[in-house]
């Protein structure tokens, strides 16, 4: 096993066990919300915005008690966002991580109802964070809230996303939609490790720069994987976003050209850490590794 593998395999150990403790049990009524909750959250996801906001926070020598509840908040804002994301007034999607899509095993308004209380055990996770001084609690909730919402955040990236369907969107639109749907919360994964680590203003910003590219590497990515992956492999129901018509990289210059983009912007995303002057292996490994899901 590789050194960057070993570090993800231990960070979805770690998330994991943190998000089974902040996740109230099946067994807890409602029940069938918190099944539903613990139905799409355990089923397998890479956990990558966990191991983002770890390795930024170990760049930045931060004790892992200090970022472990911060790490299970933005898995579940992902989470959420996925939930919502695949039902049918959005992307309406059967498949998920490899199983039925919550609102398919159970239903929509479960559905609905689990997305809307994993966003708010996110923030109160990190409220309630006792190993975080209260005034970094804060600057992280507004942190998470903006990456989250609108108009710089996820939610504003959903709303352009599902707005760009069928329409010939110019590629700085596609690019505006990527950044926020996808790249803003893997953003703030990367500012919240540097805000824990309490890293000076010029490497946060370095760090804010290279996991904004990230973001949009990652969702460059998951274009191409959904043309040329199966659905065993994604675990999704591949080829969903040419039968969507979605405002995607490959809609617009083709598999080939798209994979030369993705090489590029992994090279400028490992260029923006040059302000960053303490060991950047892991950081650089992160961003082949996600530039490699597609070679
Ligand atoms: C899927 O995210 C949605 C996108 C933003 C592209 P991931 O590819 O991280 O999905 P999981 O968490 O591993 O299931
Ligand atoms: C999802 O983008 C982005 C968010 C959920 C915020 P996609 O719609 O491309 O993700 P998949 O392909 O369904 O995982
Ligand atoms: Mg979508
Ligand atoms: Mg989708
Ligand atoms: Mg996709």
């Amino acid at each position: 096993m590789s050194e960057l593998d070993e570090f993800l395999s231990e960070s979805v150990r770690i998330v994991d066990g943190s998000l089974d403790k902040l996740i109230p049990s099946a067994e807890t009524a409602p029940m069938r919300l918190h099944e539903a909750i613990r139905w799409s959250l355990f089923a397998g996801g890479k956990r990558f915005r966990p191991a983002l906001v770890f390795a930024v926070g170990r760049t930045f020598d931060a004790p892992m008690e200090k970022l472990v509840r911060t790490a299970a908040a933005v898995e579940m804002i992902h989470t959420y966002s996925l939930i919502h994301d695949d039902l049918p007034s959005m992307d309406n999607d059967d498949l998920r991580r490899g199983r039925l899509t919550c609102h398919k095993k159970f239903d929509e308004a479960t559905a609905i109802l689990a997305g809307d209380v994993l966003e708010t055990l996110a923030f109160q996770a990190v409220a309630e964070d006792a190993s975080l001084s209260p005034d970094m609690r804060v600057i992280l909730i507004a942190e998470l809230a903006k990456a989250a919402g609108t108009p710089a955040g996820m939610v504003a990236g959903q709303q352009l996303d599902l707005e760009a369907e069928g329409k010939d969107a110019p590629i700085a639109e596609i690019e505006k939609i990527h950044r926020l749907k996808t790249g803003a919360l893997i953003a703030a994964c990367g500012r919240a490790g540097a805000i824990i680590g309490e890293g000076y203003t010029v490497e946060a910003h370095a760090i804010s720069e290279y996991a904004a590219n990230l973001g949009l590497l990652f969702q460059v990515t998951d274009d191409i994987l959904d043309v040329t992956q199966t659905t065993e492999d994604l675990g999704k129901t591949a080829q969903k976003d040419i039968a969507a018509n979605k405002a995607t990289y490959p809609s617009v210059f083709g598999i080939e050209e798209t994979k030369a983009l993705a090489r590029r912007l992994c090279d400028e995303t490992i260029l923006k850490l040059e302000p960053i002057d303490r060991p950047k292996k892991l950081l650089v490994d992160i961003a082949v590794h996600i530039l490699e899901r597609c070679s």
